[in-house]
C-alpha cells in the first residue's frame, strides 16, 4: 500500500502544533540545518526556485529573506500545512502551491533550485522522486536535501537511540498529542538510507557533484547535487 495516503493525513492532523513540536525535539538546532540548506542552494538571482514539502514554510521564508529578487514556490500536498505556512508568512511573496512530489505540476527545466526538508523519508520511491525533481531542475540547477539519517553505530548510539525510541514520542504525545506520528518519525528514520547510501540514490538519479554533510550527532544529514 502506497505510503501517500496516511503521510498526508498524519501532516494535517498535526499541522497546529508542528513548529513547537520541531523546536523542542531539536533543541532548537532545526533552523540551522535550514539555513544551512538555503546557503547551499546559491543565490537564484531574480530565478524561481521550488521548497519542496515546504510543510509550514520554514526553508522557503528563509529563501525568501536571503534572496529577495528570488521567485520561491513553496509545494507540499498537505493543505492544513500549507495553511499554516500561508498565515505564518503572509507578508513574503511566495507562491504556495498544493503538490505532490511523485508527479510534479511544473515543466521541465524551471527551477534555479529545488529544495526540501524531511520530504524523501515519507516516500515510497525516493529515486522517483530524486529524478522527478531533477526533471524540473534547469541544467545547472541544484538539489539540497535536509532530513534525519540512521545513527552510526559508534559509543553514542545507545543514548542516540533511547531518544529516538522513547523521547520523541513521549514529546510527540505531550506537546503535539500525536504519539503516533513521532514514533512514526523515528521508525522511519531507523528504516531509512543512510547518508553514503543516499548520496548514491543522488548518482543514481543522474546527479552531479553529490555530497553531503552530517548534523546533530549523525541523525541530520544534508545532500547536495547538479543537474
Ligand atoms: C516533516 S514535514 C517538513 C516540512 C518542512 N520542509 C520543514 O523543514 O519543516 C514533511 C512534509 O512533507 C510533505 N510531504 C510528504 N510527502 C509528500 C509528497 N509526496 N508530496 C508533497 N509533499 C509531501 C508533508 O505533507 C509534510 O508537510
Amino acid at each position: 500500500m502506497s505510503k501517500g495516503p496516511g503521510v498526508q493525513k498524519m501532516f494535517d492532523a498535526i499541522a497546529g502544533r508542528y513548529d513547537l513540536m520541531n523546536r523542542v525535539m531539536t533543541m532548537g538546532q532545526d533552523q540551522k540545518w535550514r539555513r544551512f540548506v538555503v546557503k547551499t542552494a546559491g543565490d537564484p538571482g531574480d530565478g524561481l526556485t521550488l521548497d519542496l514539502a515546504t510543510g509550514t514554510g520554514d526553508i522557503g521564508a528563509l529563501m525568501i529573506d536571503t534572496h529577495p529578487r528570488a521567485r520561491v514556490v513553496g509545494g507540499d500536498f498537505s493543505l492544513n500545512m500549507l495553511k499554516e505556512a500561508k498565515n505564518r508568512f503572509a507578508d513574503k511573496p511566495i507562491h504556495w502551491q498544493a503538490c505532490d512530489a511523485n508527479m510534479l505540476p511544473f515543466a521541465d527545466d524551471m527551477f534555479e533550485s529545488v529544495t526540501f526538508g524531511y520530504l524523501l523519508r515519507n516516500v515510497d520511491d525516493a529515486l522517483r522522486v530524486l529524478r522527478e525533481v531533477r526533471r524540473v531542475l534547469r541544467p545547472g540547477g541544484r538539489v539540497v536535501c535536509l532530513d534525519t539519517t540512521p545513527p552510526a553505530k559508534n559509543m553514542l548510539y545507545p543514548f542516540v537511540r533511547l531518544y529516538f525510541r522513547y523521547g520523541i514520542p513521549f514529546l510527540g504525545r505531550f506537546i503535539a498529542d500525536d504519539e503516533a506520528a513521532y514514533a512514526y518519525l523515528t521508525g522511519s528514520t531507523m528504516d531509512f538510507y543512510t547518508a553514503p547510501q543516499l548520496a548514491v540514490l543522488f548518482a543514481d538519479a543522474g546527479f552531479i557533484n553529490v555530497g553531503y554533510q552530517k548534523f546533530m550527532l549523525g541523525t541530520i544529514g544534508v545532500h547536495w547535487g547538479e543537474k
